[in-house]
């Protein structure tokens, strides 16, 4: 598939390659092409957020919080594709890193109100190491799925399976209320509690003998 990836910080950098290794294509869309700070070898080409965007087919938001509403306008009109919603919206209080949303909204229920794409959260759960390496885990890291439209989701789970991950489905978008602050766990796990960045969360079943 034609992949946009919007942003390449920490989580773009390694969702590009990912995607790229598994076979599909990407694209960067960066907010200037040109500068060279984002050439890291990865032989990914770049273009605008508008031009990446409109080029793929599914469109990932890598951006942070603070950048999410206006890289989405700037990636335009959307009908009929995928945006992958990826962000936490995380702001820095007096008590360190914190969601700024949640309860009664989510950053993936906004999001979804401000495009025509098929908005699927998910790929906010874990750090970028994991997704850098999600294949090499002894078993697949899970990854929850959030959205509206069934066969994006679906579409957006065989990605994931891609990549390495085991998705989940979470239902409809509301639930990104109860995913981002899964992802604030992790956060506060690897950061506050000396948790190893390359931990991945896991679904454990009872064996049927037990
Ligand atoms: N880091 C993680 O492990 C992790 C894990 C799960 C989810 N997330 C979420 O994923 C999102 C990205 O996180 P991150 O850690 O990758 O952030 P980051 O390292 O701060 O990178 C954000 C990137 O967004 C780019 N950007 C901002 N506005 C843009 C625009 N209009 N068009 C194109 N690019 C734009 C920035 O580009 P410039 O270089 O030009 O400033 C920057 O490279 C955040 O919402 C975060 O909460 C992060």
């Amino acid at each position: 598939m034609k992949i946009a990836v919007i942003g390449k910080g920490r989580v773009g950098s390694v969702l590009g390659p990912a995607f790229a290794k598994a076979g599909h294509e990407v694209v960067y869309g960066v907010r200037n092409p040109a500068d060279e700070k984002y050439d890291n070898g990865d032989e990914i080409p770049h273009d605008t957020t508008e031009g990446a965007a409109q080029w793929g087919e599914v469109v990932i938001l890598a951006v942070d919080w603070g950048a999410a509403e206006s890289a989405l306008a700037q990636c335009g009109d959307l009908s009929d594709k995928i945006l992958i919603d990826c962000t936490n919206p995380l702001t820095m209080s007096e008590a360190g890193l914190e969601l700024a949303l949640g309860f009664d909204t989510s950053a993936g229920e906004i999001l979804a109100v401000q495009t025509d794409a098929k908005l699927v959260k998910t790929l906010n759960q874990v750090g970028s190491p994991v997704m850098a390496k999600a294949h090499d885990f002894p078993s697949r890291p899970i990854q929850f799925v959030a959205g509206e439209d069934a066969e994006a989701k679906t579409l957006v789970s065989s990605l994931l399976r891609d990549i390495g991950f085991e998705p989940i489905d979470y239902g409809g978008i509301k639930n990104a209320r109860k995913m981002e602050p899964l992802g604030m766990v992790w956060i506060d796990q690897a950061f506050q509690h000396g948790m190893d960045p390359e931990t991945a969360w896991h679904f454990l079943k009872l064996a049927d003998d037990a």
